[in-house]
């Protein structure tokens, strides 16, 4: 079967439209409930517990990573832990600098404020965060030209929690006052059999142990993929059984088949992306943007999503001179070395 061109990978992006509030359902409460990322947890734990313990606000968090990993789950569990509320906001959303301020001027003490795609503020916005997140003071200009002055407020304490996918474009002044930044990692099969047992409780499907381990070892490391391959499974399992039926292994196997996921979890755009690398540029280098053109994907999309899970397993690497297609990644989709023959012909 052959998808459309704006449905290939897109199992791997982040959350859909009308995909949300199925997402809060399926989302970890406590520390206790979030599977995997044991460091991370443990960590946060004694952090959440020793600021506790003194009665203060948590120091601010920084959680990077690919999307899907559990970063705007960790925020609420976060605040569910301090006993806080959480207000939620994103990067793109704020636009302008007085957005901030009032959100900011609005907080109660401890309350944790959720910034998503932090890393796409703007600079006078981010501007406005370094004394609030340094001092707790939130600077505000009243009036304009000469006659124009500044005044400091005082802000309760809070604690900001910052998500992004690209930790490498955070400026340093902002990345500088984040107490803690953890990275998000790639789940290992069985802890995403967990996840998808415990979704599948909560969605009412029956699903078999040999359909849930398919799913999972297919679910590109992502619960969020994992929640969202469980679904459509599900839909391809009632049309063909009817509702109610539990899920098998063969089940989920044509169900995967007919959403494009190989045997290995690698979606379309995986393909894509280390196929041309591998026969339209002998395996690189090549450069991102280059890349990018030739796969008809922005560049964006290519370093945040899909890179990372090629890099995690594998079978693409980061060079100064550009990507480069690892041997496992020949061997995997059976492309044979260029000869010698060749590539002196391709000089002359
Ligand atoms: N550690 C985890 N344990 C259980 N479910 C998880 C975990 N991490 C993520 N999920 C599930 O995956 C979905 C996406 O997680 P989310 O926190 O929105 O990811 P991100 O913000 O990193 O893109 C959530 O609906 C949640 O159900
Ligand atoms: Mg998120």
């Amino acid at each position: 079967m052959t998808l459309a061109r704006e449905e290939i990978g897109a199992l791997s992006r982040a959350a859909l439209p009308g995909e949300e509030a199925l997402e809060a359902r399926l989302r970890p409460a406590t520390l206790d409930e979030m599977v995997g990322q044991d460091r991370l947890r443990e960590n946060l734990a004694v952090f959440i517990r020793a600021a506790c313990d003194r009665g203060e606000a948590l120091d601010h968090l920084l959680f990077h990573g690919p999307p899907g990993l559990g970063k705007t789950s960790l925020a609420h569990v976060v605040a569910h832990e301090m006993g806080a509320s959480i207000r939620v906001t994103s990067g793109p959303a704020i636009e302008r600098p007085g957005d901030l301020a009032a959100m900011l001027s609005n907080l109660q003490p401890d309350e944790v404020l959720f910034i998503d795609e932090i890393h796409r503020m703007s600079a006078s916005i981010e501007e406005i965060l370094y004394p609030a997140m340094e001092d707790f003071k939130l600077d505000i200009m009243i009036g304009q030209g000469a006659g124009a002055q500044s005044i400091r407020l005082d802000l309760p304490r809070f604690t900001l929690i910052g998500a992004t996918t690209r930790a490498g474009l955070l400026t340093s002044p902002l990345r500088d006052r984040f107490g803690w930044s953890a990275r998000l990692e790639y789940y290992p099969p069985e802890d995403l059999e967990r996840i998808l047992a415990r979704s599948a409780r909560v969605l009412g499907v029956e699903l078999e142990a040999g359909a849930c381990s398919e799913i999972a070892r297919r679910s590109r490391g992502t619960p969020r993929i994992a929640n969202r391959l469980l679904r459509r499974v599900r839909d391809f399992s009632e049309v063909a059984e009817g509702q109610g039926s539990a899920i098998d292994c063969a089940r989920a196997r044509f169900a995967l088949e007919r959403l494009d996921v190989d045997d290995s979890g690698f979606d379309g755009l995986d393909r894509l992306l280390i196929l041309t690398l591998l026969e339209k540029f002998d395996g690189g280098p090549a450069g991102i943007e280059t890349l990018a053109a030739a796969v008809g994907e922005d560049r964006g999309t290519l370093e945040d999503v899909v890179e990372p899970y090629l890099i995690h397993r594998g079978f693409l690497s980061r060079t100064p001179r550009g990507r480069v297609a690892t041997r496992l990644a020949r061997e995997y989709f059976e492309i044979p070395l260029p000869d010698a023959a060749d590539s002196q012909q391709k000089l002359l």
